[in-house]
């Protein structure tokens, strides 16, 4: 609201200036560093120059005009400028009814079509799939709150001559008990071995390729084993998700996409921008960058071709305004081809695609795998968490009950928080240790915060009409009044920057400030109007916390 406020005085004053004075001037509001000298404080220099007189001339007109309107308890003239002081009670008020009623989205802006996970099938799910998983839920929930009509799509890679390599794998070494156990596992371990077969027999590439363009004709057979692959990988998958309390709208597959691809292979086709290049079909996209392939000569599509497909689809069926997709910074090269090649197409959404790229995972400097030596298992680091949240428990309150429980939505919002704390174009290192701690610029820390207040509230009633307007103006009170009034403005923030991380920052910010304003102040006192005034601040805290935390896709606790 504040910031609202601003932009309103500043409107109000440009209009005066505008009308009363008759010049082409656009002033902008400053805020001061230093908080004696006023909340806001407008510069008459501007004005000055154009009207050929002394600031200190035109500051008193300024000021009077300031005056009229109903926010400032104060504005005074110093030298050049004019300072305001809000009147703070009323300020006060306003916000705190704002964040009491919360946000009321009285039309759908527009929709937001998020493209997350979007694991391969038949692989492990990767740390960088977990990234994209947590990331893209957070922004589907910022979106939401902001009033977005939001579509989750997990676009499965399940598609691919690798498909070939692993059925011929399987029908030769494959124990079908042992797929069905640990199906990715198996499978991947039968991909391995198909390779090294291959190095001794180079025949069985062959084989691969007939297999794999038999089961693209449909064989039966083919299809069948490829489906089961995909439906064992899925159940999976969804396990990770239901711990993550990840859902999807819908589930989109390569393979689908590559089997509809003359529609877009078409339509390119009608613009004039294919071209044969080696037998293989290209479009050609700048001096700057390779050419889009999207055809190989055997007649194969490509990444590239189902995308553009896939695309084509979305915007048939939802009308998106913006197509995110959340992947990681090594497919930077490759979203700019796609972007090049819709807007070579001029497709009516070109603007609307943005890859919301997220940096690597690393432990001690490299890059963190679920394949390499430094093999963590996705499930490995969950569970890891999970267990050290428990110790944290068993440590701190070892008579809670569902400790079990707690401790799942404990470490598993650590991880989260772990990951969405830092600006997601950057990489950065993982420590469990440090992440399921209950103090720091952690999850656990947030979860602990909010289980705090919430003790405290379970303590006493309070009135919210009946509360003390002086004593929210004090400091103290009044810097938590102006960080809850941020909240709207961080939210849309990370919106507009594909960045939750600025929430949650704000989230450790707000959640400190509790917890100094608590060491400081005695909640529970005696005086009814104090007490009311007090609860009711850090209720609001608490509302806001809790909904932050669910932004982000972590759980809030009752009890820790
Ligand atoms: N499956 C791909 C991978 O693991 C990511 C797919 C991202 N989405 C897309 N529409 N390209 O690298």
């Amino acid at each position: 609201m504040l910031d609202e406020l601003k932009v309103k005085i500043q409107d109000y004053l440009n209009n005066k200036i505008e009308t009363e004075m008759n010049v082409p001037v656009v002033l902008s509001i400053e805020t001061p560093k230093d908080k004696t000298k006023g909340d806001i404080a407008v510069p008459s220099f501007q004005l000055s120059k154009v009207l050929h007189k002394s600031p200190m001339e035109i500051a008193p007109t300024l000021r009077t005009y300031l005056e009229e309107l109903p926010y400032f308890e104060k504005v005074e003239c110093v030298g050049p400028y004019v300072n305001a002081f809000y009147d703070r009670k009323k300020l006060a008020k306003l916000v705190l009814d704002e964040a009491y009623n919360g946000r009321n989205n009285d039309k759908v802006l527009g929709t937001v079509a998020i493209d997350y996970s979007s694991p391969n099938i038949a692989k492990n799910f990767s740390i960088g799939h977990l990234r994209s998983t947590i990331l893209g839920q957070s922004l589907g929930n910022i979106y939401e709150y902001l009033g977005y009509n939001v579509i989750r799509i997990n676009h499965l890679g399940d598609f691919g001559t690798q498909f070939g390599k692993l059925i011929y794998a399987y029908l030769n070494w494959g124990d079908e008990k042992k797929v069905m156990e640990d199906p990715i596992n198996e499978l991947v371990s039968l991909y391995v071995k198909f390779h090294e077969e291959a190095e001794k027999d180079p025949k069985l590439d062959d084989e691969a390729r007939k297999i794999f363009n038999e089961l693209e004709e449909g064989n039966k057979k083919y299809r069948t084993l490829w489906e089961t692959f995909k439906n064992a990988s899925l159940k999976e998958f969804k396990r990770i998700y239901d711990l993550l309390g990840v859902t999807f709208d819908e589930y989109s597959s390569e393979a689908n996409a590559s089997r509809d691809s003359k529609r877009v292979l078409d339509l390119l086709d009608k613009k004039g921008l294919l071209e044969i290049d080696d037998g293989a079909t290209i479009i050609r996209i700048g001096d700057d960058i390779p050419p889009a392939i999207v055809k190989r000569s055997d007649g194969a599509t490509l990444y590239i071709t189902r995308d553009l497909e896939e695309i084509h689809r979305r915007y048939e069926k939802y009308h998106f305004d913006k197509m995110l997709y959340c992947v990681g910074n090594e497919q930077k090269l490759y979203f700019t081809q796609l972007k090049r090649v819709l807007s070579k197409m001029d497709a009516p959404f070109k603007d609307a695609v943005k890859h919301v790229n997220f940096g690597l995972i690393l432990t001690d400097g490299k890059k963190m795998s679920t394949r390499h030596g430094n093999a963590i298992k996705l499930n490995d680091v969950l569970n890891e968490s999970i267990r050290l949240a428990k110790e944290h428990i068993e440590e701190k309150n070892k008579d809670l009950e569902n400790k079990d429980d707690i401790a799942k939505a404990v470490g598993v919002s650590a991880i989260i928080f772990n990951d969405l704390k830092n600006y997601h174009e950057n990489d950065y290192e993982f420590n469990l240790e440090d992440a399921t701690r209950f103090e720091g610029q952690t999850g656990p820390y947030l979860q602990y915060t909010s289980v705090r207040i919430g003790s405290i509230l379970k303590q006493a009633e309070f009135d919210r009409t009946n509360i003390s307007l002086d004593l929210l103006i004090q400091d103290n009170f009044f810097e938590i009044i102006k960080k809850l009034d941020e909240f709207d403005q961080i939210i849309q923030k990370s919106a507009d920057e594909y960045s939750p991380n600025y929430l949650a920052k704000y989230l450790l910010n707000l959640a400190s400030m509790f917890n100094s304003f608590y060491s400081k102040e005695k909640c529970l006192c005696e005086d009814v109007l104090e007490r009311n005034t007090k609860l009711y601040l850090i209720y609001l805290i608490k509302s806001r916390l809790d909904l932050g935390m669910k932004l982000l896709g972590m759980s809030v606790v009752e009890k820790m």
